[in-house]
């Protein structure tokens, strides 16, 4: 058996160095090595030898066969080579065949958004800060003054990550907003701040058209001295203004949340109809955006601000709902379909 393979192998070394063409190289192949080849038939037969050969002729075989793939594939190379040779000295060579293109990957809208907040936003004083996706459900819920037993925590169907990290931080979350990261920053650099906070959050939710599991937000925050909600609303309308490219007036309505007191939701003006009424804005001439309020005074307390001294407010905005008003997409779970046919179109 060992002879016949070793026999085998020269067999059919010889036979390759004969072989001129491409297409008798490819009929080698089959003979050798292809599923009925000569070899393949071997190798099928080492199961039913006696055990004592088995380990022995087992490892000949795959040198064996390793062998001749490798010198397949050097002669395949060489072949080709010489192709391309012979086609230039001929002095024939084919302009008309269409070169290969390598695709160009490109930045996808949700970043593409999130790079021209972070611009608008850093032009106008703001640092951008970053926190974990997995999060406590302290820094997540009661330092944000929603405690375990607050219906607040109703509001958001949460992802629970099973172990419990210890009595203060409670179990593990996926953070179902980016406002944990208020606190983190509070702790982490004190007052005055001026930070927006883009990230991924998640949601154990029914997905529809406008909600999935999986979206981003941009949690906004300034503390400082003599703060108020009207500095909330110039620097938003002017945000959105420089998003936009075009005037953009901005509204506050009451609104709940327990981080922040008073709470208010900000509309702005619907673009598509000048504040008219439209589909839309369902013809009020609004369009909704985003909670936020003054930063309640125990999540200055968490954050080791002293509310006495500083106050401030924060917001949190959508950015994939913004990335669907700004392409005027209608289904969320487009944006993370990893269609190419879809992403090609931004
Ligand atoms: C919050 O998450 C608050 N943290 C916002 C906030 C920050 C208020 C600071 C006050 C101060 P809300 O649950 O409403 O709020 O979510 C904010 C935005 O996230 C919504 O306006 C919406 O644009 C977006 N959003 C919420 N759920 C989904 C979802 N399932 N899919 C896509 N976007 C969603």
């Amino acid at each position: 058996m060992e002879q016949e393979l070793k026999n085998l192998e020269q067999e059919a070394l010889a036979a390759l160095n004969e072989i001129q063409r491409l297409d008798e190289l490819k009929t080698l192949f089959t003979e050798y090595l292809g599923r009925k080849g000569k070899l393949t038939h071997i190798l099928r037969g080492v199961k039913d030898l006696p055990a004592d050969q088995k380990p022995v002729i087992g490892k000949l075989s795959n040198t064996v066969k390793t062998n001749l793939e490798k010198s397949f594939e050097e002669k395949q190379n060489n072949l080709e080579k010489s192709q391309i040779d012979k086609d230039l000295n001929s002095g024939f060579f084919d302009t008309t065949i269409p070169g290969k293109g390598r695709e160009i990957g490109h930045i996808h809208p949700i970043s593409q958004v999130q790079e021209e907040v972070e611009r608008i936003f850093s032009q106008m004083g703001f640092a951008i800060m970053d926190g974990p996706e997995i999060e406590s459900e302290y820094y997540n819920f009661e330092g944000l003054n929603i405690p375990g037993d607050h219906p607040a925590r109703d509001m958001q169907d949460t992802f629970f990550i099973q172990d419990k990290k210890d009595k203060k931080h409670g179990h593990l979350v996926l953070r179902t907003q980016t406002s944990p990261v208020q606190i983190r920053t509070m702790e982490k650099y004190g007052a005055p701040l001026r930070v927006i906070i883009p990230g991924r959050v998640f949601r154990y939710e029914a997905t529809d058209a406008s909600h999935d599991t999986t979206f981003y937000q941009v949690e906004g925050l300034l503390i400082d001295k003599n703060i108020s909600l009207a500095h909330l609303k110039g620097v938003m309308a002017e945000f959105l203004t420089r998003l936009f490219g075009k005037p953009v007036k901005v509204r506050f309505r009451p609104g709940y949340f327990p981080f922040v007191e008073p709470g208010l939701e900000l509309d702005f003006s619907c673009l598509l109809c000048k504040a008219n009424g439209c589909k839309v804005c369902k013809y009020s001439g609004w369009l909704e955006f985003m909670g936020a309020g003054m930063v309640h005074k125990n999540v200055l307390k968490a954050g080791g601000i002293d509310p006495e001294e500083y106050q401030g407010w924060a917001f949190g905005f959508g950015l994939t709902r913004l990335v669907m008003m700004r392409y005027q997409i209608d289904d969320i779970r487009l944006l993370t379909s990893g269609d190419l046919r879809f992403l090609k179109q931004f």
